[in-house]
């Protein structure tokens, strides 16, 4: 959830981790700090708030020149989020300053026992009993590696832990478990982050570090060792993106560049997966045939907008494979004692590949003996890493906090997915499977058409900014796109929303249908045997009075007169429609917020990466 910043080198570490931060504040933006080692030992300033009060105290009262320095932006856990309980944390003899993401999770036994040792605690947090613990272990320890190794031992959670120490300026550690950690190896000088978009600036020569490791970074060396202090092989890779993907680009918003990106997420996602011919090849997956053809169940696990994209490929896989798919909230799947074997996969669905709910359900599932599929879009994350085979999405890196990108790509890849087991297994998915392969192909330019309805969406915005409550409805595919525009409404605009199957509206629902209650309905494409059925549904809200938002295909007449809005939508096979319908509704969300005056890229109380259970 918080972002971390580590760097050593002859640039002013204080410029260094600024800038690094101002990527990382999609991770938490509670508070933010920032400590520098000199020539006169640790010096920090914090400030509860976004980045831009820390920057306001820095003018105000400066930190002396350094080259080393870390830097902390805040999704707080343990402490409310204010100046005293901003990281960084510092040891009572100020030799040691601490930042941390993660939690941990015995911190309660630990800060008794430093308690009952005398030690004066100043913050709420967990991280500060490791500063005071660190200081402790230093009149042991050799250097500073060995001490914070020590430390870890009695640690148990997950945490990213990155230390200085007044007595060695041109050295910074850190420590991973269970939260991401990074390592940019530049030309006389090192960087440590949380996701590279910190130093990408700098370097684009990235190491991933791998659990339960630390890392020593000084301007000429990294060197990373186990927990036990021994050496360990790093995977050492180019970061592909440049610095600009992680940039505004001239929009005013992080959320409105990714929108307008998904044509071309979609079409980086498919490159090389589909052929002229409409044969999907997947071999790099690492899955071979034979495993494929031995699953008799997928399970599908992840949270939020992920768990939204595993719902519709759930529709995908078992109309064209027809292999049982069930989809599960990461964060209920391995509480409830899932029936898994080697004959199930799993497939973990997330962004950031880090998010705590998804990773600790893969790893159960992996404990079971089944094999692990993941559709991430963040090369080198820790959830790829531990699964069996991975499929990335190409959406490039994804800053706002909303999801919109990486969903449409994370579906893209379901879909390749299913066509691919469907091809191996040989079960084929009618005679169109090749057709159906070739019109994902063309998604990506059907995408490009909706971005066109902009404009009407934010008057559509501004008409009914006042509403108390906005609902969603859907059939089949339709209903996860309902789920996802409440989702999206809720987090960006604050507003009650909900999404419900439209064919459940009446065992329940319709009891909150009002007059002027406005109702998006996703209407399948015409000819799908819903069709009709929710053409009914729509005359149901709409003779109670509610305000009906319909979307439906650009020549689809039979809603007209029951719509108060029509949002038309390019034609496209059944299954597929997700990827055009949600594109308004993401459009809906981020307008409304901005009609409302809040923070679209930074929502209240969110963070991006969700690295805590
Ligand atoms: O990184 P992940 O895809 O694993 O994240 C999962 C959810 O936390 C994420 O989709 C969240 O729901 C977004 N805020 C949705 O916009």
């Amino acid at each position: 959830m918080c972002g971390i910043v580590g760097y050593v080198g002859p640039q002013q570490a204080l410029d260094v981790v600024i800038a690094g931060l101002r990527r990382l504040e999609y991770r938490g933006y509670d508070s933010a700090g920032v400590a520098v080692v000199s020539d006169s030992g640790i010096h920090t300033r914090k400030k509860a708030g976004k980045l831009v009060n820390l920057e306001n105290e820095l003018d105000f009262d400066p930190l002396p020149a350094s080259h080393t320095g870390i830097g902390h932006t805040r999704w707080a856990t343990h402490g409310a989020p204010n100046d005293v309980n901003a990281h960084p944390h510092v040891s009572e003899d100020g030799t040691i300053a601490v930042i941390h993401n993660g939690i941990i999770e015995n911190f309660a036994l630990l800060r008794d026992e430093l308690i009952d040792r005398g030690v004066k605690l100043r913050s709420e947090t967990d991280t500060e009993i490791v500063a005071h613990m660190l200081a402790a272990q230093m009149t042991e320890s050799a250097s500073l590696a060995d001490g914070l190794r020590a430390v870890c031992q009695r640690l148990t959670g997950a945490f990213t832990l990155v230390v200085v120490h007044s007595e060695t300026p041109d050295v910074v550690v850190a420590a991973r478990r269970n939260s991401p950690l990074v390592v940019g190896r530049g030309e006389g000088e090192n960087f440590l982050a949380s996701d590279v978009s910190a130093f990408i600036a700098h370097t684009r020569h990235a190491i991933e570090l791998g659990q339960d490791q630390i890392v020593e970074i000084t301007p000429e060396s990294v060197t990373v060792t186990d927990f036990f202090g021994q050496p360990v092989d790093v995977n050492e890779y180019e970061v592909t993106w440049d610095s600009a993907a992680a940039e505004k680009g001239g929009y005013d918003l992080f959320m409105l560049k990714e929108i307008a990106e998904q044509p071309k997420a979609i079409a980086d996602t498919l490159l090389g997966r589909i052929d002229a011919s409409g044969k999907v090849s997947l071999e790099d997956m690492n899955l071979s045939h034979g495993e494929l053809k031995a699953i008799d169940k997928i399970i599908i696990t992840a949270c939020g907008t992920a768990y939204h994209a595993g719902m519709i490929a759930k529709y995908a896989i078992e109309h064209w494979t027809r292999v049982a798919c069930e989809v599960e909230l990461a964060s209920e799947f391995r509480y409830r004692d899932p029936i898994l074997d080697k004959n199930t996969l799993v497939i973990s669905i997330s962004q950031s590949g880090e998010t705590m709910d998804t990773l600790m359900a893969m790893r159960y599932a992996r404990e079971q003996g089944s094999k692990v599929l993941a559709i991430c879009n963040t090369n080198g994350s820790t959830i790829p890493r531990e699964s069996d085979a991975v499929i990335y999405t190409h959406a490039g890196p994804e800053v706002a906090v909303a999801s919109t990108k990486a969903f449409l790509t994370q579906i893209v890849a379901c879909y390749l997915f299913a066509m691919y087991l469907a091809q191996v297994r040989g079960t084929g998915y009618g005679e169109s499977s090749s057709e159906i392969a070739l019109e994902l192909g063309r998604m990506s330019a059907k995408v490009d058409l909706v971005l066109d309805t902009s404009e009407a969406i934010r008057d559509l915005a501004i008409e009914i900014a006042d509403a108390r409550s906005i609902l969603f409805i859907g059939r089949s595919v339709g209903f996860p796109v309902a789920l996802e525009g409440a989702l999206k409404l809720k987090e960006l605009a604050y507003m009650h929303a909900e999404g419900f199957a439209a064919g459940e509206l009446k065992h329940g629902p319709i009891a909150l249908l009002e007059d002027g209650l406005p109702v998006f309905i996703v209407v399948p494409p015409q000819g799908d045997e819903l069709h009709d059925k929710i053409v009914s549904n729509i005359q149901e809200v709409r003779a109670r009075g509610a305000k009906t938002i319909v979307l439906a295909e650009e020549d689809d007449m039979s809603i007209n007169e029951f719509a108060s809005h029509i949002i038309r939508l390019p034609k496209c096979p059944d299954l597929l429609q997700p990827l055009v319908a949600v594109v308004p509704l993401q459009i809906f969300a981020c307008e409304m917020a901005t009609v409302k005056g809040y923070d679209v890229d930074q929502p209240r109380n969110l963070a991006k990466s969700v690295t805590v259970e």
